[in-house]
């Protein structure tokens, strides 16, 4: 299901508390997530050892899951996993962490276990919203780092969805700059 190289997904976990949180599966040799020790992706991960990559094509998901918790309404349960519903497919992984004391990422190790293809969609390449993901992930730097180089790509990005999104990706982006906005005011 992974194609060599990265791919987006948006990873659900349960811990303490079901989590959704936007990853890049790497599929290099073998399948992992270099993964910030800060998320709640990896706590849960370090709690139940599993993690779901969800394959969905709607962006404003993206853009919910990495600055907001997701509502409950958006989740399937399936045998005690968390999937989302929607997901146009969905791979269950054990997880195996390699944490190197120094790194701020640790290498969380991929195992499938099962999957479920629910639809096959015919996906036409859309460079809106690709660059809502770019902008999302420059805003998720941004959000840790507060380096203005970040605002500037998030604009730039922040083109490519106006000239080539569509309506969903027009909202996502709406949405994204309401996050920023937020995180703005938290300064002072
Ligand atoms: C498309 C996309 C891919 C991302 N890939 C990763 C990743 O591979 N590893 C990571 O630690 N964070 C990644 N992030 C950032 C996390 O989604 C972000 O830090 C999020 O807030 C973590 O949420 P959590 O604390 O609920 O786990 C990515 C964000 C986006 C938008």
């Amino acid at each position: 299901m992974f194609g060599s190289g990265i791919s987006e997904v948006i990873a659900t976990t349960r811990g303490d508390k079901v989590n959704a949180a936007p990853m890049g599966v790497v599929n290099r040799d073998f399948l992992y997530i270099s993964m910030y020790k800060g998320s709640h992706t990896f706590a849960n991960v370090k709690q139940n050892g599993k993690l779901v990559a969800n394959l969905v094509l709607d962006p404003q998901l993206y853009v919910k899951a990495a600055f907001d918790d997701l509502e409950s309404s958006c989740f399937d349960c399936f045998d005690g996993v968390p999937v989302l519903k929607a997901a146009y497919a969905w791979v269950e992984f054990t997880c195996a962490v390699f944490d190197e004391r120094a790194q701020k990422n640790a290498i969380v190790r991929l195992h499938p276990i099962r999957s479920r293809i629910i639809d096959r969609p015919i996906i036409p390449v859309n460079r809106g919203f690709n660059a809502v993901l770019e902008a999302t992930i420059h805003a998720t730097r941004y959000n840790a780092l507060r380096e203005p180089k970040y605002l500037k790509l998030i604009d730039y990005y922040g083109s490519i969805v106006k000239r080539c999104g569509g309506k969903q990706e027009l909202h996502a982006f709406t949405l994204l700059t309401t996050y920023l906005a937020e995180l703005d005011g938290d300064k002072g």
